[in-house]
């Protein structure tokens, strides 16, 4: 099947590929976001829709020579560097308010900036589409993070599987489909850990191959689930989507369709921790509570109050939220890592000793330093963090080290005495869509300046 299309992407991503288009991530470097804690919090908060959803579905996208229409998309750093990597396929975008209208009928002279690749680990998702689309694929590496190693060894292992040939050099991974017309072929797959982008890339893979495939020990996360619905949608065949197996009867074609994002859970879940760590009432929504058991069932055992207003709207009132509980990360329907390092930043306050265990990314307790300058208590031991509570967090420049790290702080910032400036910003904005503007609906003292360079 080397076809002019397929001749083109072999060419494909150079690394240094073409400029992207983000905000400067120096001049988020430079900005300093100022929060005054200590303030009451009230009113509504507006959640987007979900970051980990839109990023998988805009890869899933490629999947349709039809175009389709996405909506709920959030305004988030992340979202942009995708529409940059996905032109730079040759893929047409357009932004439209909150919704996203992707024509993916011809995928060609791509060269993906492979600055933005491994900035961006779920552009590495884009691999299981355009191999299913095209028979061969090259999308470099996504590289490590602040967060841990990011392997990629469970999807290369999968598309293996479904007769694709994977070689990796040159941090590029090489993959095309041995198989007569370069199609893919089902196959049956075990992942030997629940991978959520793992999943999520043979899932794609799979809709378009010959054949059934059937992913054994899969992610059961609802952004997995968002990214099966899409794909149905498109007209793909795929059963069991959120549950440990999910079974893929591939089609020949994929067509258009409209979707929209659900919430997200971890925006959602951030904002239920500030109310509890500032001891205020907030309504959230739009919610599914159904993908918050963890966390609310977390928020109850310390104390705060939680209650349906309506099926997608949580009331959540933190006013007595004082006792400590222990928490470990886990696939879901497990606490999400997501969530580990605001509910980090909550404990800190709790009566007595709370144990923190993160199981799922091996570095993922860097905040842990910086809450430390605020006047927490936490001891670090490999993976676990015990964290004693204190009265009260004292306010203070730090820096961000990661995206979920940089929601901690500005927690802590909202519940500490005095001012805390928080630097590395372009973390927080990978994440979060206007964050500051809702915190500051909500009555909370928070603004954001540009430090001038020290001269
Ligand atoms: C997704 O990352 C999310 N990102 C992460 O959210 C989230 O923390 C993570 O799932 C877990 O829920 C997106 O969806 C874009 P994994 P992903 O593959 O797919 C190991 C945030 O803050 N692993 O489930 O990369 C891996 O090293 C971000 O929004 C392999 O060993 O996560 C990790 O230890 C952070 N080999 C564990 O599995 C592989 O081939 C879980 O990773 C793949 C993963």
């Amino acid at each position: 099947m080397m076809c002019e299309e397929v001749r083109a992407i072999i060419s494909t991503i150079q690394t240094d590929g073409v400029q992207s288009t983000q905000p400067d991530d120096e001049d988020q470097e430079s900005s300093v976001l100022h929060i005054v804690g200590n303030s009451r919090l009230s009113g509504h908060v507006p959640i987007s829709g979900a970051k980990n959803s839109t990023l998988a579905i805009m890869a899933g996208a490629l999947l349709s020579s039809d175009g389709c229409r996405i909506t709920n998309v959030p305004s988030l750093a992340d979202v942009q560097r995708m529409i940059d990597i996905l032109s730079a396929l040759g893929i047409k975008i357009d932004r439209d308010g909150d919704a996203l209208d992707i024509d993916a009928s011809h995928i060609g002279q791509s060269s993906a900036p492979y600055e933005l690749v491994s900035k961006l680990r779920a552009s590495f998702f884009a691999i299981g589409p355009v191999l299913a689309r095209l028979g061969v694929a090259r999308i470099p590496l996504p590289g490590g993070c602040a967060i841990g190693a990011r392997p990629v060894d469970l999807h290369v292992r999968g598309l293996q599987a479904m007769g694709a040939d994977v070689q990796i050099e040159h941090g590029i991974v090489q993959a095309y489909s041995r198989q007569p017309g370069g199609r893919l072929r089902g196959a049956k797959i075990y992942l030997d850990y629940p991978s959520v982008g793992a999943t999520e890339t043979l899932m794609m893979a799979a809709t378009l191959a010959e054949g059934e495939t059937i992913i054994e020990n899969a992610a059961q996360e609802p952004e997995v689930v968002d990214l099966a619905d899409f794909c149905i949608a498109m007209g793909a065949k795929i059963q069991g989507a959120g549950t440990k197996t999910i079974y893929i009867d591939g089609v020949d074609r994929m067509h258009a369709t409209e979707y929209a994002i659900i919430p997200d859970r971890i925006e959602a879940g951030t904002f239920m921790v500030a109310a509890a760590i500032t001891k205020s009432i907030l309504d959230i929504s739009p919610v599914v509570p159904d993908h918050l058991t963890a966390v609310i069932a977390k928020l109850q055992e310390i104390g705060a109050k939680v209650s349906y207003e309506s099926p997608t709207c949580l009331r959540v009132e933190g006013s007595d939220c004082h006792r400590g509980t222990d928490i470990e990360t886990l696939p879901y329907p497990g606490f999400p890592t997501d969530m580990q390092a605001q509910f980090m930043a909550l404990l800190t306050l709790s009566e007595g000793n709370s144990v923190v265990k993160e199981t799922v990314f091996e570095n993922r307790l860097q905040h842990v330093a910086e809450l430390c300058r605020m006047g927490a208590n936490i001891r670090l031991k490999g993976n676990i963090a015990v964290v004693t509570g204190v009265p009260t967090l004292s306010g203070a420049p730090v820096t961000a080290t990661d995206l979920r790290a940089s929601a901690a702080l500005v927690l802590a910032g909202l519940a500490a005495q005095g001012e805390t400036q928080i630097k590395g910003l372009h973390h927080l904005d990978r994440g979060y869509d206007r964050i500051e503007h809702k915190l500051r609906q909500l009555g909370a003292n928070i603004y954001r300046t540009s430090e001038a360079p020290v001269a």
